[in-house]
């Protein structure tokens, strides 16, 4: 039911994941465990989201083996720097009761305080060497933050977690991670970032397409279970996020059939060029005034 993908390293990671971003705390412990109960073994959270401890909460309540479960959290930038970045594994790790994090990426690129986003990669790099970690990540990279990381580090990130749906498909990002082996995971898979209420005006929900709709009835499937299987069969891992057991239930039955290339082209040719969520050169996420606490 969980189809593994190979990271760079050699590590097996399940390709659908489940996403807690919005969840809130009160909710997220009950959402993980009825998410791993309805099959899924990888879970996403982020020291940003607030709700790490509610993610190890929920994985020791569904009784199911840690080893048996990929955790990727993510080093907010307010920890950023090669000490602070140490620290905040620490806090991770703490806060979701484990010694050992699957996936640890960085959140953002910082363009406007590269170097510490350098040091805090620096950081990853060690605590990877020193087993802390299993694999290391970005996530809003683009091709050129790719190349400036790549110039000054060792390690190739196994991920580059980037916004990514049909309205928004990142061609160029996209192939910069094939270029060097990074697995692309998309956030907001099923588009939730084209109709969030407070992301902006005049949108438009991608589950609500009219194409997706037609190609979602060809196959007896909801839109939602389409674009999962349109990244899943470009070799995109996802991590698609649901408070509703129906709909957690759905985003991961999506193994038992097939888009042909006419659909996935079709498809490809949804994309607007417009992104849903911040520009990750135009802001300076240090200024979003978010501390992560300790654990
Ligand atoms: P809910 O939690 O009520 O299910 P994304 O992961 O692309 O950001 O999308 C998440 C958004 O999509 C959330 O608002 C979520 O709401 C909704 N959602 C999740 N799964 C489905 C589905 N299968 N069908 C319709 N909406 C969904």
């Amino acid at each position: 039911m969980n189809y593994p993908i190979t990271l760079n390293n050699g590590v097996s990671m399940p390709t659908v994941g489940y996403g807690v971003f919005q969840s809130a705390p009160e909710e997220t412990a009950v959402a993980v465990e009825t998410a791993l109960k309805a099959g899924y073994r990888h879970i996403d959270t982020s020291a940003g989201y607030g709700n790490e401890r509610e993610v190890g909460e929920g994985i020791r309540r569904s009784g199911i083996d840690r080893d048996d479960v990929f955790i990727e959290t993510k080093v907010w930038v307010s920890d950023y720097g090669y000490d602070e970045t140490l620290h905040a594994f620490e806090k991770s790790a703490a806060k979701l009761g484990v010694s050992q994090i699957d996936l640890l990426i960085l959140h953002q690129p910082m363009p406007q305080h590269f170097e510490r986003t350098l040091n805090a990669y620096r950081a990853l790099e060690q605590l990877l060497a020193d087993g802390k970690v299993r694999s290391i990540g970005v996530s809003n990279f683009m091709p050129h933050h790719l190349a400036a990381l790549r110039a000054q580090t060792e390690i190739i990130p196994a991920v580059n977690q980037v916004e990514l749906h049909p309205y928004f498909t990142q061609s160029a990002v996209q192939r910069a991670n094939a270029e060097h082996g990074i697995l692309t995971q998309a956030w907001s898979p099923i588009g939730g970032i084209t109709f969030y209420p407070g992301w902006g005006e005049n949108r438009k929900s991608v589950l609500e397409d009219e194409t997706i709709g037609r190609i979602a009835a060809e196959h007896g499937k909801t839109p939602a279970q389409v674009m999962l299987r349109w990244h899943l069969q470009q070799g995109r891992s996802v991590i698609p996020k649901s408070t509703n057991a129906q709909r957690i239930a759905q985003n991961i039955d999506v193994f038992d059939f097939a888009l042909v290339d006419d659909d996935l082209n079709v498809i490809n040719a949804l994309d607007r060029g417009v992104r849903g969520g911040p520009d990750p050169d135009a802001v300076d996420p240090s200024t979003w005034k978010l501390e992560i606490p300790e654990a």
